[in-house]
């Protein structure tokens, strides 16, 4: 397995972090069925390789996500445990068949929430929380601030976002600092650049980067004609649809020519290309297996100069994808996209 000590700062008043985390999504039903065994395995992997953020959200799964978190840490020996930062999502509300209900991002639903989630995770505290996405009933000021609450009270250490856009990013950060805004952001989901990465930069705020493999689109490992159950994300994602997925997939062959080039994979090229677009910027990886997470992490050692990055952007030109990056419902919910 590939190790690392390289760090990033979470914003100017978060934590260091490892260059990558491990987002923990996938191991609870987002792609199909995950292997229990192996999702604990891999998170022992990963903070055994010097991974020390582990992303989840207490709606993975309706708490699966987290008592694995629990598990893996509970079973992981007393060093790696004490490296590992948790970074938390509330306010998703969902029902026991999945269905959704919108977003609870009231004061006393951040402090339930969280009451909830230190138990699930067995920990005495939290080292990000964030409103998985912005309430349109409750002003950002209230959500943030009742989590501001809850780090006064050491439940708490820091304070992110998630899919929100610069109105509402400045606003958050006029109440209470903020470490991190978490946001689809890839070769082929550019959308942050236009106005949230700037907005970030100017007020020392991270990005914790999701979707950087596009839910796996430009990892090189997806076929035309694969099949995804009814419950798995990809079955719905308009990129992953009959011409979109065949586009997109042209995509990824001309990435792969460079890949081969640089005797690197096309996952390692995608990924590395994340982390070239600056410090602030520390890429999530989906891994649920330790053989992801080995090709994930072997980004690290992958250098692309400026004649690899303008090979990189020819090939994958800023708005070539095809198909947003959600169904329309979920769109309406972003308020990044507004
Ligand atoms: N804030 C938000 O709104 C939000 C939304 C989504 C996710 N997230 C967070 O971000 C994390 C990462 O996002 P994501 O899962 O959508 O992103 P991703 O890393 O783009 O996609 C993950 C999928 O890519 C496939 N893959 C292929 N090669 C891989 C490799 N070498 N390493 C890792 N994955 C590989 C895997 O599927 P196979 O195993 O089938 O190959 C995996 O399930 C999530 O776990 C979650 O914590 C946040």
């Amino acid at each position: 397995m590939t190790t690392t000590t390289r760090t990033r700062a979470l914003g100017t008043t978060g934590p260091q972090v490892s260059a990558l985390g491990l987002g923990c999504m996938g191991m609870s039903g987002m792609y199909g069925e995950a292997d229990h065994a192996e999702s604990v395995a891999t998170i022992h992997a990963a903070l055994e390789a010097g991974v020390t953020l582990l992303d989840t959200g207490d709606f993975y799964g309706m708490g699966h996500n987290e008592l694995l978190i629990n598990e893996a840490l509970r079973t992981a020996p007393a060093a790696l445990r004490e490296n590992a930062l948790l970074s938390v999502k509330f306010g998703a509300q969902r029902g026991p068949d999945g269905e959704w209900y919108g977003f609870d991002g009231s004061p006393a639903a951040v402090k339930t929430s969280a009451a909830y989630s230190l138990q699930r995770l067995g920990v005495d505290h939290i080292d990000v929380y964030r409103p998985a996405r912005l309430d349109p009933d409750v002003p950002i000021e209230e959500t943030v601030g009742a989590i501001a609450e809850l780090v006064e009270k050491g439940y708490v250490r820091h304070i992110g976002l998630s899919e929100v856009g610069a109105d509402t990013i400045r606003r958050a950060a006029a109440t209470a600092p903020i470490a991190d805004l978490q946001i689809e952001y890839s070769l082929i989901s550019r959308g942050p650049e236009r106005e949230v990465l700037p907005t970030l930069r100017e007020l020392g705020i991270a990005v914790t980067a999701y979707g950087v493999l596009s839910r796996g689109l430009i990892s090189g490992h997806v076929t035309d004609g694969q099949q995804y159950a009814a419950t798995d994300f990809r079955a719905h994602s308009p990129r992953f649809q009959g011409d979109n997925l065949r586009h997109n997939l042209t995509l990824v062959e001309s990435l792969r020519k460079i890949a081969e080039e640089k005797g690197v994979t096309v996952a390692q090229i995608a990924i590395a290309w994340a982390l070239s677009r600056g410090e602030g910027i520390v890429p999530l990886i989906g891994a649920r297996t330790r053989g992801r997470l080995d090709e994930a992490l072997g980004a690290l050692d992958v250098t692309l100069d400026a004649a690899d990055l303008a090979a990189v952007e020819a090939a994958v030109p800023a708005d070539a994808a095809a198909g947003e990056r959600y169904a329309p419902a979920q769109m309406a919910m972003l308020d990044s996209e507004r």
